[in-house]
């Protein structure tokens, strides 16, 4: 009987054209809130796919985890359409104020003057989350805004628990956020951290999102919202215009492809240097003989390639539609053969002798969703530092990013994640800051996973670590519970999480020559899915250093 109702299923399978192959009994969302993720299942329910479904995260998380990302920060989307295989980045990422030139964040000796890209209004790129929600909505979802945005308002509207991981974040922008009228009243008491569990309300941010449901982009870049948001940034020494709120455009781009092991990978694209360092990183494995060392030794050749693959991105890479970036080259198997032929498989490299230095020339968000259509989103959303640029324009309840942070304010001068930059990462009107986010699917024909994190700097080498360990066969929980480690070239020290690693594991890496800095704290916020394609089940899981919610449904 079984057999029977097995081999009906099969045949069924075989013969039905409207049987499409990547369809699932199942869908999945992890995300870092968990009222962030039952929004987006709300949405599912309703009828809505991965993209829809995005959207509504994307806007719930703009609520209820403001430290992270927002309506007036930026992010990119990656997508998998299951009815014809399409792949496609949407990159809403912020853009420079048409007024950004590249010493304006130098004081008058010349020095960088680290507060004006990190506080207040000036630190500001122009927003891109709006017209990418109203993008992604337009082009690929069912159901229109004022649905999918619909929770995110009632969120907004009805308030959102204070947790412990607010607190922290709140107490770390305590200062800043006093200093911005509506930043102090939206997320302090009376300038105070808020207490736990007591509500934050977000009426203005409410009415925001309506104006976006209602009218799309126009409800956000032109009309009321707009003129609040230029006359409170003018007012607060910003430079934006309605002209830079008018030009901003979503862009699509063809995401960063490889492979590694036989599994395809699909990350992004600049201005992300996201998908090309983790490619590089990947193909210089496969050059190296890593598979077979022991954890020491694979630790040892990880860090050689990450100095190397971060190198590169601090020489070569910034907005592919400002600068010429050698993206095949860079991300092509040949080119990694000679970056991996310089590593000494017992010592470490110095990352001083690399080669001559740049010459003149937390928080954050992820979440990922597969749908039981199979349509797959991976999506990684910033304001840049917690609470962004720490400013909300006056009646608007936007958060602003402080996303300027992100170029090289001045050649070789490192940014709050300790990244420098070249000429290619200089600030330019309109330009696009370069990014770390790397929101990225890998698989083969037996299992996929779609995987990201927020985590500055440090997100490509998590993304990194997370896929090796899933080529490796670990479970989802698994993978996102492990502990962590980072070379980003400069400063050339291994970031290692504490607690994490065992005094001995740290002492094999000193004896072959590498720096550790103990971080004494744990990073990042995974969120992920695996399909498992033979028994065609989803598993998800959301990293236990975070506040977040996974579920499979
Ligand atoms: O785009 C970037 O690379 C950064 N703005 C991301 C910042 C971030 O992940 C902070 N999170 N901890």
């Amino acid at each position: 009987m079984m057999f029977i109702r097995q081999l009906s299923i099969c045949l069924t399978l075989l013969f039905s054209p409207f049987v499409a192959s990547d369809e699932l009994q199942q869908a999945a969302i992890a995300s870092a809130h968990p009222l962030a993720t039952q929004a987006g299942l709300e949405i599912l329910q309703q009828g809505g796919n991965a993209f829809d479904a995005a959207v509504a995260v994307s806007a719930a998380l703009a609520v209820v985890e403001p430290a992270g990302s927002g309506l007036g920060g930026g992010g990119f989307w990656l997508l998998h359409r299951a009815e014809d295989g399409f792949q496609t980045m949407v990159d809403g990422r912020e853009t420079a104020p048409a007024a950004a030139h590249r010493d304006m964040y130098l004081d008058d000796n010349g020095k960088v003057d680290k507060q004006l890209s990190l506080d207040g209004a000036l630190a500001a790129g122009i927003p891109g989350v709006p017209a990418a929600l109203d993008h992604l909505s337009q082009h690929y979802g069912r159901l229109p805004l004022t649905q999918t945005l619909a929770p995110a308002i009632r969120y907004a509207q009805q308030g959102f628990s204070v947790t412990k991981h607010y607190q922290q974040l709140a107490q770390f922008r305590l200062t800043t956020l006093n200093q911005s009228a509506e930043a102090r009243t939206t997320f302090l008491t009376n300038g105070q951290v808020p207490e736990l569990n007591s509500k934050i309300i977000q009426h203005n941010l409410a009415a925001t999102l309506q104006q976006l449901a209602q009218h799309g982009r126009a409800g956000f870049y032109q009309g009321e919202v707009a003129d609040k948001l230029i006359n409170s940034v003018q007012q607060a020494g910003g430079i934006w215009t309605q002209q830079d709120l008018r030009n901003y455009q979503v862009k699509e781009r063809t995401p960063i492809t490889g492979s590694y092991q036989g599994y395809k990978v699909t990350s992004v694209a600049p201005p992300s240097s996201g998908g090309i360092v983790l490619l590089s990183m990947l193909n210089q494995l496969e050059q190296l003989d890593y598979q077979h060392a022991d954890i020491h030794q694979q630790r040892h050749l990880l860090t050689e390639v990450m100095r190397r693959a971060y190198f590169d991105r601090s020489r070569y890479m910034g907005d592919t539609d400002f600068v010429s970036v050698p993206v095949q080259k860079l991300s092509s198997k040949t080119y990694a053969k000679t970056l991996a032929a310089t590593i000494d498989n017992q010592l470490a490299s110095s990352s001083k002798q690399l080669a001559a230095p740049p010459s003149k020339g937390e928080d954050t968000t992820h979440f990922s969703i597969i749908d039981n259509q199979g349509n797959r989103v991976s999506a990684t959303l910033s304001i840049n530092y917690p609470f962004g640029s720490a400013f909300v324009a006056d009646g608007t309840g936007v958060l602003l990013n402080d996303e300027m942070d992100d170029f090289s304010a001045q050649i070789g001068a490192a940014n709050v994640y300790g990244l420098v930059g070249n000429e290619a990462n200089a600030i330019e009107a309109n330009k696009r800051p370069l990014s770390s986010m790397s929101p990225t699917f890998i698989e083969n024909d037996q299992q996929l996973m779609v995987i990201g994190t927020p985590g500055g700097s440090r997100i490509i080498t998590m993304v990194l670590l997370g896929i090796l360990d899933f080529i490796n066969g670990e479970d989802a929980d698994t993978i996102v519970s492990k502990p962590r480690f980072h070379h980003q070239y400069l400063p050339d020290v291994i970031q290692v999480e504490t607690p994490g690693f065992e005094a001995a594991e740290l002492t094999a890496l000193e004896q072959r020559g590498h720096n550790i800095k103990p971080l004494n704290r744990r990073y990042g916020n995974m969120q992920i899915i695996i399909h498992d394609k033979h028994s065609n089940s989803l598993t998800a899981a959301s990293d236990p250093r975070g506040e977040g919610m996974a579920r499979v449904h």
